[in-house]
This record gives C-alpha cells, sequence and structure tokens, in this order.
C-alpha cells in the first residue's frame, strides 16, 4: 500500500491506543465546576488496545468517522471522543478543511475504567498530528486535548505518572516497561459521571481496602487504594460479588480499576509463571473478559500504513 501521496505527505497512519490503568486513586476534593481533584497513580497497558487509522483522502473535507468491533456503549457518530479530537486538533492547526477517513477499532469496553475514549481521542491526536503534519507542539495538543477529557492528556504521553487536578497535571514517573497485571472486566459496565456522584452522595469515602504493591510500584507508594471503589460498589451491588469469585480464582487481591468496571489484579512474582492459566480459568469460570496485561512506555503507537 502506498503510504506518501504524490506531494511526498503520508497518505494513511496506524495509531495504537493503549488502556490506561490506574492502580491507585484518592478523591483528595470537589471542585467548584464540578470535577473532582485527584492524586492517582496512572500506567499504559498493552492489553486490551484500540487502533485508530486515519487516511487522507480528496474529499469531503473535515473528518469521517467509522467505529468497529466492541461497540456497546461507544458512541458511532460526531459524539465519539477519537473524532472530536481529531477534528479538535486540526481546527487548532488551521487545517480543518483538509478530508480525513478516520476508522477506530474497538477492544478498550466502553464503561469499564480503562479510559478507553480517552485513549482513542489521544491516538486520534497523534494519528492527525503526523499524517497532516500539524504544525502543533506537544504543549498545543494537551491543551486540546483536556478539553475533549481529562484523561486524555495522560493517554497523549502515557508510560507512568502522578495524575493530579483532574487529570491536567502529570508528574511522569521511570518505571519499567512489562510489570504485569491482570485485568477482569465484568460483563456490566459504569458511567464515570454516575460514579463521581455517587462519591458525593456518601459523603466523600476514603477508601479502607487496600491491595499491596509489588516490584519497583511499592518504592512509589505501599499499598494501593481507590476512593471510588465504595462509591462504584454502591451503586452497583453485583461488583462485590464478582470482586470476591475473581480474588477466589486467582488467589489474589483485586482493586476496582478508576471508576470501573474493570478490577485490576497486581501480579506477584508467585503468580508471573501462571499467569496465562490463571486468566484462562477465570475466563471460564466468570465468563468474562481477561487480559494478563503489562506496562508500556507510551499512550499512543503511531505506525505507517
Ligand atoms: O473529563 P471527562 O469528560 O472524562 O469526565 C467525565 C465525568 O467524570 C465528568 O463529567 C465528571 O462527572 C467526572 N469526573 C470528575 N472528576 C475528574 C474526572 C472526571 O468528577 N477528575
Amino acid at each position: 500500500m502506498n503510504e506518501l501521496s504524490h506531494a511526498g505527505r503520508l497518505s494513511r497512519v496506524r495509531a495504537t491506543a493503549y488502556a490506561k490503568l490506574t492502580l491507585s486513586l484518592r478523591v483528595v476534593g470537589r471542585r467548584d465546576d464540578g470535577y473532582h481533584d485527584l492524586e492517582a497513580l496512572v500506567v499504559s497497558i498493552e492489553d486490551p488496545h484500540d487502533v485508530v487509522e486515519v487516511e487522507a483522502v480528496p474529499h469531503p473535507g473535515g473528518v469521517s468517522f467509522l467505529v468497529a468491533g466492541e461497540l456497546e456503549g461507544v458512541p458511532t457518530g460526531s459524539t465519539n471522543l477519537a473524532m472530536r479530537a481529531g477534528e479538535a486538533a486540526m481546527r487548532r492547526a488551521g487545517r480543518s478543511g483538509h478530508g480525513v477517513r478516520m476508522t477506530l477499532r474497538k477492544k478498550i469496553p466502553a464503561g469499564a475504567g480503562l479510559g478507553g475514549g480517552s485513549a482513542d481521542a489521544a491516538a486520534a491526536m497523534h494519528a492527525v498530528r503526523r499524517m497532516l503534519e500539524l504544525e502543533l507542539d506537544d504543549a498545543a495538543m494537551l491543551d486540546v486535548g483536556v478539553e475533549i477529557g481529562s484523561d486524555v492528556p495522560f493517554c497523549l504521553t502515557g508510560g507512568a505518572a502522578w495524575l493530579r487536578g483532574r487529570g491536567e497535571r502529570l508528574e511522569p514517573l521511570e518505571l519499567p516497561v512489562g510489570l504485569p497485571y491482570l485485568v477482569a472486566i465484568p460483563p456490566f459496565r459504569l458511567a464515570t459521571p454516575m460514579v463521581y456522584a455517587a462519591w458525593d452522595d456518601l459523603g466523600g469515602p476514603r477508601a479502607t481496602r487496600s491491595v499491596p504493591a509489588f516490584g519497583p510500584v511499592a518504592g512509589l507508594v505501599s499499598e494501593l487504594v481507590n476512593d471510588l471503589e465504595p462509591a462504584a460498589e454502591a451503586i452497583e451491588p453485583r461488583l462485590v460479588e464478582f470482586r470476591e469469585a475473581l480474588e477466589r480464582i486467582v488467589g489474589a487481591p483485586a482493586l476496582l480499576a478508576g471508576s470501573g468496571s474493570a478490577y485490576v489484579v497486581p501480579v506477584a512474582d508467585d503468580l508471573v509463571g501462571r499467569l496465562d492459566a490463571v486468566a484462562k480459568q477465570v475466563r471460564r469460570s466468570l465468563k468474562v473478559l481477561v487480559a494478563p496485561s503489562q506496562t508500556v512506555a507510551r499512550g499512543v503507537r503511531v505506525s505507517l500504513g
């Protein structure tokens, strides 16, 4: 396939959008704008991931959009964050008139707390910037990104970071790649605004349940907590049942990932060798999506063609 148009520009670009895994999260306050100030330890993980493909087309101008794959709860039109982010990046660079055909291939489920929509938005921005050679530096990308969603700034960079404010203040962390985590996604999903609203209604609970951190992460925090877990488990009681069943099968504690509904099991050394077998067992017993995963260095990987 020809990647270069006659003008010497790229005619198609592919961007892998990695899921964002929240390992630990404290809600430190409620803001006047309705958002919550957070202090969260977040990492990019290899699986699940989505793919955003963009192709330059002579017409129509603007972004035409198609989505395929795991579609439940995913907007297929102009409210999709990938499409909005692509358009916003082009607009900021003064290139809205160019024609871009965007295809989003979904694997990260919506409503799982894995930042799928934000990862797609970040991937769309990187893909469009690369293909159209947009004059948009990284600071401008972050600026455009936070307007699309609180998690987009992290997803634009990815790797590992302390995330503060509503997500716009990032402190990058040096963590090795390849740290193993098991992610289990129940068949029921949660809407992020509802989980934050439940946290408010409950009077802002501070989580008391914690799970141990392993390896280099233990050098950053002694234990992993999630203040949104009591709120999510209050509005969706099936989560507790799911978590307990998961913990029984894996033989290790699980923590809600972000606003849920996915759970993460940090993988201790003695579980590493059995990880695939354990994942299979969880999949078979609970009939749910399970991803043995590992940390990666970036939020988005751009490749050509
Ligand atoms: O920024 P984003 O659109 O992804 O946020 C979705 C919703 O999640 C917000 O409307 C808000 O209800 C909630 N939220 C929050 N505090 C954050 C991030 C998200 O209250 N730091």
